[in-house]
């Protein structure tokens, strides 16, 4: 049975951990769904190990769609959640919100997930109460790293961890049914997920957390440019498909493939070809 935000709450609630990953497209989002991940979510991240960008600043409200569509066709009846892409949510509630209605209306999306702490919780009010489930994402928030002096563990001091707690407590009271926590130490996302009624998803954040996310082409293996400290890699596939990919070179070059088996034979001598 599909999934709703109902259930994140309830296993929270049960202290059963919720698992989440990122996909992209159909064939990921349906191995994805099959191997029983709760929640698929159409990150951002796609700029940076789908499109090739340095960052995730460039990528558009085009292309959130045409992906997240895709992972909506490859899993129907998985929980999907979106990101809203740097530029499609800071230029008013009004056009926030009509983009994020978007994002569910043509893609299909369960819910959208968006950066910022306490400064966006009233945007965040709007979204909720026009009926759009939102996730929030704090700590390290890849959006705006450069303000935050780049890819760094936050919340280390304790006026940082007042903050980001504070911030947590503005995102539940506007309404998001779970937080995304990046990059903070472990101790201190333990104390928000006691603290805070909606799951906390750790990314880079310790074991305390409600649910953990990754992303899939830093746990199978696949983006290899970078790998930050609490990536745990389940499988290597990069070198994988460069021998498969090397072996199919050699076979074309030397005529090995395809050979008998992979091809097709004739039900006719096709004479009336032959002298053409
Ligand atoms: O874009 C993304 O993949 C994310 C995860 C890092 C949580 O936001």
């Amino acid at each position: 049975m599909a999934k709703t935000i109902a259930d994140w709450r309830r296993m929270k609630e049960a202290g059963e951990k919720i698992v989440v990953l990122t996909a992209y497209d159909a064939p990921m989002a349906r191995l994805l769904h099959e191997s029983g991940v709760d929640i698929l979510l159409v990150g951002d991240s796609l700029g940076n190990v789908v499109l090739g960008y340095d960052s995730t600043v460039p990528v558009t409200m085009a292309q959130m769609l045409h992906h997240s569509a895709a992972v909506r066709r490859g899993a129907p009846e998985a929980f999907v959640v979106t990101d809203m892409p740097f530029g499609s949510y800071q230029c008013g509630h009004r056009q926030a919100v009509a983009n994020a209605i978007l994002l569910m209306k043509e893609s299909g999306c369960d819910a959208v997930k968006l950066e910022g702490g306490a400064e966006v919780a009233p945007l965040v009010e709007r979204m909720t109460t026009a009926g759009v489930p939102v996730m929030g994402h704090i700590g390290l928030t890849p959006q705006t790293a450069s303000l935050l002096g780049g890819y760094r563990v936050q919340g280390r001091d304790l006026p940082a961890a007042e903050k980001l707690l504070a911030s947590a407590r503005a995102l539940q009271d506007a309404g998001v049914f779970a937080i995304t926590l990046e990059c903070v130490p472990k101790e201190l996302a333990a104390i928000l997920s006691n603290q805070i009624k909606p799951p906390i998803i750790g990314i880079g954040a310790g074991n305390g957390c409600d649910g953990q996310v990754l992303v899939c082409s830093d746990m199978f293996g696949l983006y290899e440019k970078f790998a930050p400290k609490f990536v745990k890699r389940y499988a290597n596939l990069a070198p994988l498909m460069r021998d498969a990919a090397s072996q199919y070179v050699r076979e074309v070059r030397s005529g090995h493939y395809p050979d008998d088996e992979h091809s097709f034979t004739a039900a006719t001598d096709y004479q009336s070809l032959s002298g053409t």
